[in-house]
């Protein structure tokens, strides 16, 4: 295929040091809707290590350069030459000098939301990965770490606030009216070297709360939240997130603040969910404004994780920040890590664990198995924004637990310390990360980094076997991986898997020793070390027959297979003494149905295996002693996507769909009486908490709620009306008008008008009604978003619509987005290519979910195929596209 678009390829191997350093620069911004400029005086200084007189040449993209001055006189267009990517001077100075480039940008026709630009008449930046680029010309690469001075100048008048990063340290008016109006400055200083994609500046006329944090060693730190005005009412959820994740980061890993002052700022036009720009974090609002009528309990818990998220970003990832974009992972799976962490402290650990890893299952593992799939340390790309991927952040994520799980708690903590104790201040690499928790440890970690160097999910195999007479269990083990692109083969790993033994009457048995390969115990639980391709272990004074329960914790990301018979599994369910492989043992058997159900001409039949799930499923939802959270888990029984990537080849969505929503409608009969009985004991007393408890009863409710409300008498359609009208949260609202809009009850519709007349001023809860309309399984789907394409509350050019309507769609409605007539390709591409152009960044995240078209059945391949290569031929196309349509087609 014809490729017209710059596809070149970066690759890690090719890293170079930079020939110069900026280690300071003083920025000044005038700025103007269309015309903002923006004078920007470098610092530099030639590096010892670079030899003869090297070029200096900075990156830049889509400025207008208006002068260039060295050493405080203009250069002439023959001392430096431009093109539309870099701006050169082939013989600089041999002394360090000063560079002043004076550009101007245009931040209200920024419509690819990365630079400067405007969001509601707010001017805000986004820099990640390569945004500085658009705002001047500078080494935009994180190994270039600089003092930033910035002065901001602006009118007035729509400006009250002109923030940047670290500290202010001189505000006032300016003397001179300009364009006839006020304008004023404010001057910020950042102690901090950073590299440029964490710079940020916001000007515009918001609304500011304000909190403040005393520091463990007793320094007080000012917290000002800004929002649209009106707003203000939904702060305090966020406020006090910042405020624990704070304390945690210094009684967990003993990192304080080192600023005076932590900003927040909500924007309603953003690319992705924030960021973590020093000092001044920039937000996706819908990641900061909740209150109980307009938020749901999902939105409270991504708000807390999300705060945490950048906050600790402040330690990892900006005090240590990366060497090179290949080192992603660095900043984000550690980070993820932490504020996976921090959840679980905040709320249940096994819950926590069992969302996150039927996240990582429904994201990730796709993306591994496919043709994105990429190892979580890449070694070469060709547009760096399509590597904020579920691999890097979230498997990422997975590699720093194995590492704790490898190293035991004590070791991992000391190995996190000697990291921020030697490359606090640096740009630094996953080698780097990994050295220190080897030389913490005295453990060797080189098997194990090949975790970030090979793609794919791991396979294991095991085999249990009991001799009674030597009273030993032997786990016969074996591990591959399949290929991925560029990768052939690959070689074993170290994979850790925590597991326990239970015993006939469901008690846990226990080990004295082992043997046959390297194991940890722990009490009654052990860690095998898989290191090899094939392996046995042997466990020795196992008095009586026992069951393994492997992967505990889901200890390492790959998929398991055992010699465990579905009865075993049934008797995990019930007895294991870990809650995360009790619901691991509910979801294998479901999966397992499903796909049976999936395969029948009749899956309403129910027969004895079903009826043996059913119960046994019913003994757990149904268990007081249980925690509700848990329980609601194991309601949530897997989704069309989960079973399509168990299934993995010539996948019809349909028959996925009819089949699970008969076995659901079995289980809500033959357990109708109890889930009455257990809808209604739910009921809310007193007012609405979102924390664990709280949220724990409520989806558990909801979840009993969508089964009642598949019940042909219709007492469920009428429950769900009532908890409609009478909900006094938006938890309750949002989950009854869901169950019966993805019913298909005509008792939905007026309930969706009511609800859009209700909250039609109220974008983030648009977005909500928006993406259940998307996701309904009916067929009048595709039709009823295309008609609300033009509805007066959509918008292409603002990202969080686009998500809520097209990527909802492209995600979450596995049957819809996959019709057999391809139509639901023809609207998504049809919107990627009218974004393309917008929004590159935007339309590359919407064409991902493209991504496993080849596990479809022949007839949906054809018609995916013809969409992407509609596509890949579109002329012009954004290297962003280019690159994903590309690998899809590859
Ligand atoms: N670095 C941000 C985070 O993980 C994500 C991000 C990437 C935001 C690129 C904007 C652009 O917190
Ligand atoms: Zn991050």
């Amino acid at each position: 295929m014809m490729m017209r678009t710059d596809y070149s390829i970066i690759r890690l191997e090719d890293y170079r040091p930079t020939p110069y350093a900026i280690p300071r620069l003083a920025m000044t911004f005038e700025l103007h809707p269309e015309k903002t400029c923006v004078r920007n005086e470098m610092h530099i200084e030639p590096k010892e290590s670079a030899g003869e007189k090297p070029a200096l040449i900075l990156n830049g993209e889509g400025l207008k350069l208006l002068s260039v001055e060295l050493n405080g006189s203009l250069l002439l267009s023959d001392d430096y030459h431009v093109d539309d990517k870099h701006l050169t001077i082939p013989h600089p100075p041999e002394q360090a000098f000063t560079l002043t480039i004076t550009t101007e940008i245009n931040p209200t026709a920024n419509t690819r939301l990365e630079g400067l630009y405007r969001t509601s008449n707010t001017y805000c930046t986004q820099c990640e990965a390569e945004g500085f680029r658009r705002i001047t010309y500078f080494y935009d690469r994180p190994d270039c770490l600089s003092v930033y001075d910035v002065r901001l100048e602006a009118p007035v008048t729509g400006n009250p606030h002109l923030l940047s990063n670290g500290n202010l340290i001189d505000s006032g008016a300016l003397t001179e009216k300009r364009d006839g109006s006020d304008w004023h400055f404010a001057q910020w200083h950042d102690p901090h070297p950073k590299p440029a994609y964490l710079f940020a500046c916001v000007a515009g006329d918001l609304a500011r709360i304000e909190d403040s944090f005393t520091t463990s060693s007793g320094r007080e730190v000012n917290l000002h939240i800004y929002v649209e005005h009106g707003k203000e009412d939904r702060v305090s959820y966020a406020m006090d997130a910042l405020k624990r994740s704070m304390r945690w980061d210094e009684e967990v890993y003993g990192r304080e603040y080192d600023l005076d002052l932590f900003q927040i700022v909500a924007v309603s036009d953003f690319n992705m969910g924030a960021m973590e720009n020093k000092g001044l974090n920039i937000f996706n609002d819908k990641y900061v404004l909740a209150k109980p009528d307009t938020a749901t309990d999902t939105d409270y818990a991504l708000i807390e994780a999300i705060i945490a998220h950048e906050y600790f970003h402040n330690w990892t990832g900006n005090r240590i920040t990366c060497r090179d974009w290949f080192q992603l992972c660095l900043k984000e799976g550690l980070t993820v890590f932490r504020d996976q962490e921090f959840s679980s402290d905040m709320r249940s650990r096994a819950v926590k664990r069992i969302e996150d890893t039927r996240q990582l299952r429904s994201r990730q593992f796709p993306e591994d198995g496919g043709p994105l799939a990429h190892p979580v340390r890449p070694e070469s790309y060709s547009e760096i924004n399509n590597f904020y991927t579920a691999t890097v952040y979230e498997k990422g994520a997975e590699l720093c637990r194995m590492i704790k799980a490898i190293l035991g708690r004590d070791a991992f903590s000391n190995g996190l310390d000697l990291y921020f104790e030697r490359h606090d201040g640096e740009a630094a690499t996953i080698e780097d990360f990994l050295k220190a928790f080897e030389d913490a440890s005295g453990k060797d970690l080189s098997q194990f980094s090949l975790w970030y160097s090979q793609a794919g999910t791991p396979d294991v195999a095991v085999t249990s076997t009991y001799n009674a007479k030597h009273k030993e269990l032997t786990l016969a083990v074996e591990q591959s991986c399949p290929a991925t692109p560029g990768q052939p083969t690959k070689r074993a790993m170290h994979i850790p898997v925590r597991f326990g033994l239970i015993g006939k009457n469901g008690q846990e048995v226990s080990f004295t020793n082992t043997r046959g390969g390297d194991i940890d115990l722990h009490g009654m639980e052990g860690i095998l070390h898989i290191r090899e391709r094939k392996q046995s272990f042997v466990l020795e004074g196992v008095e009586s027959p026992a069951l393994p329960s492997l992967l505990r914790g889901f200890s390492a990301p790959v998929r398991l297979r055992s010699n465990l018979t579905d009865d075993d599994i049934l008797h995990l369910m019930q007895h294991d003494s870990d809650s995360f492989n009790r619901w691991e043992a509910s979801q294998y058997l479901l999966i397992r149905t499903l796909i049976r159900k999936s395969e029948q001409d009749n899956p309403i039949e129910v027969n004895q295996r079903d009826m043996t799930l059913i119960e046994a499923l019913g003994k757990v939802i149904f268990d007081p002693q249980l925690d509700m959270a848990f329980r609601a888990e194991i309601l949530a029984i897997p989704s069309e996507t989960d079973i399509a990537r168990e299934i993995g080849r010539n996948v019809d969505p349909d028959a996925i769909h009819h089949g699970r929503e008969t076995f659901r409608q079995s289980l809500a009969e033959r357990l109708q009486t109890q889930l009455r009985k257990l809808y209604h004991s739910l009921q809310q007393h007193g007012p609405y908490q979102p924390d664990a408890e709280g949220s724990g009863r409520r989806a558990l409710r909801n979840r009993v709620l969508d089964l009642l409300v598949m019940l042909p008498d219709k007492s469920g359609i009428e429950l769900a009306q009532i908890q409609f009208n009478t909900a006094t949260n938006m938890t309750d609202r949002f989950a009854a008008l869901a169950s019966l809009t993805h019913h298909g009850k005509d008792a939905a519709k007026p309930l969706l008008t009511s609800f859009y007349e209700q909250f039609k001023d109220d974008a983030l809860v648009i977005d909500k009604w928006l993406s259940l309309q998307a996701t309904s399984p009916k067929s009048d789907c595709l039709a009823t978003v295309q008609s609300l394409l033009d509805h007066p509350s959509f918008s292409l050019n603002n990202p969080n619509r686009t998500r809520a309507l097209i990527g909802a769609f492209a995600m979450s409605n596995a049957c819809q987005f996959n019709r057999a007539d391809g139509k639901g390709y023809r609207l998504v591409a049809d919107i990627i290519l009218e974004l393309d152009d917008k929004n590159p960044q935007t339309a590359a995240r919407l064409l991902n979910n493209f991504r496993s078209w080849r596990v479809l059945e022949e007839g949906r391949q054809a018609k995916a195929r013809t969409e992407l290569e509609r596509i890949a031929t579109a002329n012009p196309l954004s290297k962003d596209v280019a690159d994903i349509v590309n690998r899809c087609l590859h």
